[in-house]
């Protein structure tokens, strides 16, 4: 009996064991289809997607209407035809207007309120049951080491993002004198276009909200927000729900990638406002900050104005105002930069409110007029993905009769990514853009570019960009020169002379090694190192008719003597320049002469270093020094021209 008792309780046991192993299977599979509803929609899946984790099973999908209308058709009289309109399958989702019903009070998805941290979310769904719950205590785990997944999948900190409210006010940054601003009581209307291609949840959102919360009602005439072939399953149905119950936003879905300017261009075209404000997937407003833009634009309808860019930290979200004065230029590299120029800044007090000019304008927020835009060409729809069109857009928009201003009363912040959003399919992707920019608008000056830029001098020889429309597009509207850009709109930026022999990569005989400079190091130390040649014209030099050997995509480095160290340093404005940073070339020895010291500059590998040297300011492969001269090859150097001087 007591045999078989046991027995029987060894069956039970195992019986149970198989009860809860099958319940365990059937959670599983109900959780993972729970997992896999989104993910079954896209064919890649980017991770599994946390917040349709939320969502009530069974509720159904919001109905998706395509839009049967020709796109065409709907383009005014001014409008430039977009082919890419014709080509795309337009999904709507149309806004319920009038919904009385806010956000908040859905269940359905995730809603970050003010004050709410993820604790008190995840028990305010009690309809949830059991199954909700484990999945919920079961991402509370995982997310303790998520921060790294996360700004491993959107460059910034998303975890962190989470826990802040979508309607955060930004601390007052404004100047005093912006608060006594007043403005026309008749301004245009505006549309915001927000494109996104993958854009967490909460920056997405926490950008909307920050327009709806912050722009005026009667100039706001809508928000557009362009889903630009989103892959993460919360940008698919979550985000069509909640949006339809936003008013005055609408959703526009791509069905093919479009890249930055196309996808402005598509929300630019469905745009129903005076003026468009485009504006990143992940920015955050300052008060006021919509009617400076657009008493700008009304007053001179081929203005185009940007706010001042603020910074929010990737890591910590931490909100940081941008010193004003501060302007949007570009290098000979084509990469854009923004300038806080000091030397700008008149003693005049008014400049606290006026608008400066801009050579550039990034392309985080930009308010321009509608029409302008379109007559101006739109982005150049040629371009790729992201990357250089705004610096195509400032160099058109100058160039063809239009201006470009920051206004320094209108603050917006834009969220700096570790690093950028979206890998390049291909790296050479950014060069094929930037060939575009240099064979449109830069006539004889793109051999410049081409010698900074080696990779996009050897794409160029074996293939031609198309770019008979926007040459046609330049003619008919009759838009000035590069030179005329250069010494009228850009007069800062420094025209290297490139000559033949007198400019390239500076080749050491002895070291086999080439000067350099690290890229991204700043000018503190400042120390010229000796590296291995790279041929893509990043060691680029020019000695010019100055005797100035200047450095950097900017031009504005020359070399400098500190001691015996070879360093950089700001080259002065003043004609003729200082003594010390002139040097001379002697062709026959090789020799680079320091004109005030007459010494010569000599490579010193790392183990040469001598001793009085301090530590720190070489920790790279060398140095360059002022010796006396000899005939070493140490001191012998030639500049290696990477690119033939006919240019591309
Ligand atoms: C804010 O910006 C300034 C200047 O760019 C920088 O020195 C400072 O570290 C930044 N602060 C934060 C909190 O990021
Ligand atoms: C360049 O593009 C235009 C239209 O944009 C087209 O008509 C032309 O055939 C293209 N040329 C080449 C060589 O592909
Ligand atoms: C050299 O650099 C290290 C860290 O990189 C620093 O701790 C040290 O103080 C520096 N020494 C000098 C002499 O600057």
């Amino acid at each position: 009996m007591r045999l078989w008792g046991r027995a029987t309780a060894a069956r039970r046991r195992m019986l149970c064991l198989w009860l809860l192993l099958l319940g365990f299977a059937l959670a599983t599979l109900a959780l993972s289809d729970l997992f896999n509803r989104d993910r079954s929609r896209t064919q890649q899946n980017p991770g599994p997607p946390r917040r349709p984790l939320q969502r009530f099973p069974g509720e159904p999908d919001l109905e998706v209407i395509v839009d049967s209308r020709d796109p065409a058709l709907e383009l005014g009289a001014d409008l430039a035809p977009l082919k890419s309109l014709q080509e795309d399958q337009l999904l709507f989702v149309p806004s319920t207007q009038g919904t009385k019903n806010p956000p908040q009070k859905k269940g359905s998805y995730k809603v970050l309120l003010p004050g709410t941290n993820r604790d008190t979310r995840a028990t305010a769904h009690p309809t949830h049951g059991e199954m909700g719950k484990a999945v919920v205590l079961h991402l509370e785990g995982a997310e303790r080491d998520s921060e790294i997944a996360a700004v491993q999948k959107y460059g910034f900190n998303e975890v962190v993002s989470e826990k802040i409210s979508l309607h955060r006010r930004l601390p007052e940054a404004r100047h005093p004198a912006c608060l006594g601003e007043r403005y026309s009581e008749s301004l245009p209307s505006a549309s915001a276009v927000i494109c996104f291609h993958d854009e967490a949840w909460s920056t997405l959102l926490r950008t909307v909200h920050s327009v709806l919360d912050t722009a005026p009602k009667q100039y706001l005439q809508e928000v557009l927000l362009v889903d630009d072939l989103s892959l993460h399953g919360h940008l698919k149905n979550v985000l069509s729900e909640y949006v339809s119950h936003l008013d005055g936003v609408r959703l526009i879905r791509s069905t093919r990638r479009l890249g930055v300017g196309g996808c402005r261009a598509l929300g630019a075209a469905r745009a129903a406002g005076e003026v468009l404000v485009f504006m990143d997937s992940h920015c955050e407003c300052q008060k006021g900050w919509l009617e400076p833009l657009l008493e700008r634009v009304a007053q001179d309808r081929t203005r185009v104005v940007s706010p001042i860019m603020d910074v929010i930290d990737w890591q910590t979200f931490q909100y940081n105002a941008t010193q004003w004065p501060v302007r949007g230029v570009f290098d000979w590299k084509l990469d854009f930069h923004w300038e806080s120029n000091p030397q700008l800044q008149d003693k005049d007090p008014e400049s606290a409110v006026q608008s400066l000019r801009s050579p550039a304008l990034g392309g985080g927020v930009l308010a321009i007029d509608r029409h302008f835009f379109q007559s101006v060409g739109a982005y150049d729809p040629g371009m790729l993905l992201w990357g250089e069109e705004q610096i195509e857009l400032s160099i058109r928009v100058w160039s063809c009769g239009g201006s470009m201003e920051v206004v320094p009363c209108s603050r917006v912040a834009h969220l700096d990514h570790h690093h950028p959003p979206y890998q390049f399919p291909d790296q050479e992707l950014l060069q094929r853009n930037k060939i575009r920019i240099a064979d449109t608008w830069m006539d004889a000056y793109r051999k410049i570019f081409y010698r900074r830029d080696t990779l996009a001098h050897f794409i160029r020889q074996s293939e031609s960009p198309n770019i008979t429309e926007r040459l046609r597009l330049k003619r008919g509207l009759g838009c000035r020169n590069f030179h005329w850009y250069l010494t009228t709109v850009y007069p800062q930026l420094y025209i290297p002379q490139d000559r033949p022999a007198l400019s390239g990569e500076l080749y050491n005989v002895g070291t086999g090694s080439c000067a350099d400079y690290p890229r991204g190091q700043d000018l503190q130390d400042g120390a010229m190192s000796i590296a291995p040649c790279t041929g893509t014209g990043s060691q680029h030099c020019d000695l010019n008719s100055e005797l100035e050997v200047r450095w950097g995509p900017m031009g504005a480095l020359c070399f400098d003597a500190r001691g015996e160290r070879v360093v950089l340093s700001p080259c002065p404005r003043q004609r003729p320049t200082i003594s010390r940073l002139r040097w001379k070339f002697i062709k026959l020895s090789g020799q680079l002469v320091h004109q005030q010291s007459q010494l010569c500059l000599e490579a010193v590998k790392e183990e040469g270093l001598p001793q009085s040297s301090p530590k720190n300011v070489s920790t790279h492969t060398g140095g360059l020094f002022l010796r006396p001269c000899n005939h070493h090859p140490r001191q012998q150097w030639h500049f290696e021209q990477l690119v033939a001087p006919k240019g591309a």
